[in-house]
């Protein structure tokens, strides 16, 4: 029997992945990894929660070959905002947990056959110039210049995966299968993202059906790509399964929907009258969203493995958020 592992675990991707992959296969074992023992949303989902580092070398290794996972999801990654504030413990914790976990995959492959690497990757791997008009979708390999250190981050950590499934792939019994998504801001009905650049729009709307005021810290023009979290689970799921013949590059971009943040407070207003989102623009994230695509070209994830968003802006608002996060705070719709 094979196992998943799961880093970063308590995050908000990871906690909405715990769940379908639970759904989709329960008897196939859950190990997750966290600083923090699973929250109670998962806990009762996971086969063995472990506490600790992403860049200890000894923290899953045990138990992952144990349990010869076959799938590795390395969620763990300290986000842009946060990583602009302490940019040296972004790099430990997101470059040198990778490679961690990429020398784990290989030990894994060399032990029990291949391993499927999962990566989320970013918009922040893109950097455009300052002041850059409202751009044509951006393909994967155009504006490959991050401004933060995250989005370097993000960028190297998709070369050093491409590097370990080229190299490790050439060694008799040994496969590590790398694949990495470039995903737009994310956004949950059930949490809140912490330290990222594109939290506003999720914290505008958490605040909204709270009845709380919010200000938002980009301009209201700001306008950003976004995908609801079902989607962003589900593309991870459909690119972790796709055949690997089919597969042309090693990062795909994902995307949903482009809209500004003064449309997202008129949708939120339209839903929660009562609402009172103003604008405060910090500069230090205006300039890191500023760096960051209007809009992402997603047609070769659309080629390659089928890809579509369910959601557009309205069925994200009408069929998702509104209604997720009324029966999250316990408010009627
Ligand atoms: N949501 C992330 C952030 O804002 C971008 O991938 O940091």
């Amino acid at each position: 029997m094979s196992a998943f592992l799961i880093t970063g675990a308590n995050g908000e991707i990871g906690q909405a992945l715990i769940r379908h992959l639970h759904d989709g296969a329960p008897e196939k074992p859950i190990i997750t990894l966290d600083l923090k023992p699973p929250v109670e949303a998962i806990a009762p989902l996971v086969t063995i929660a472990l506490t600790g580092d992403v860049t200890d070398p000894d923290v899953c290794s045990e138990a992952a070959h144990a349990h010869k996972v076959d799938t590795i999801f390395h969620l763990a990654a300290l986000l842009s905002t946060r990583c602009e504030q302490d940019p040296e413990l972004c790099h430990h914790v997101n470059v040198d947990g990778t490679l961690n976990m990429l020398r784990l995959a290989r030990s894994l492959g060399t032990a029990h056959g291949r391993v499927t690497f999962v990566f989320p990757s970013s918009i922040a791997v893109y950097g455009l110039p300052v002041g850059h008009a409202t751009s044509a979708p951006i393909r994967e390999d155009e504006h490959l210049a991050p401004t933060t250190m995250y989005g370097i981050n993000k960028l190297y950590c998709e070369h050093l995966g491409r590097y370990y499934a080229r190299f490790y792939h050439q060694e008799a019994n040994s496969s590590v299968d790398f694949r990495a998504l470039r995903f737009p801001g994310i956004i949950s009905a059930q949490t809140l993202p912490t330290g990222g650049t594109t939290d506003y729009a999720s914290e505008m709307i958490h605040a909204a059906v709270q009845g709380k005021p919010y200000a938002t810290f980009v301009q209201e023009e700001t306008t950003l790509p976004f995908m609801m979290m079902p989607d962003a689970v589900r593309a991870l799921l459909m690119l972790a399964q796709a055949p690997a013949d089919r597969l042309t590059r090693t990062a795909y971009n994902v995307n949903g929907f482009s809209i500004s943040a003064a449309q997202i407070a008129a949708l939120v207003a339209r839903h929660f009258p009562a609402s009172q989102v103003s604008f405060a623009p910090n500069p230090v994230r205006q300039r890191i969203v500023d760096s960051w695509p209007n809009e992402l070209d997603d047609s070769r994830a659309q080629t390659d493995w089928d890809w579509s968003p369910a959601f557009d802006v309205e069925s994200a608002f009408a069929d998702y958020l509104i209604p997720g996060i009324c029966a999250h705070y316990g408010v009627e719709t």
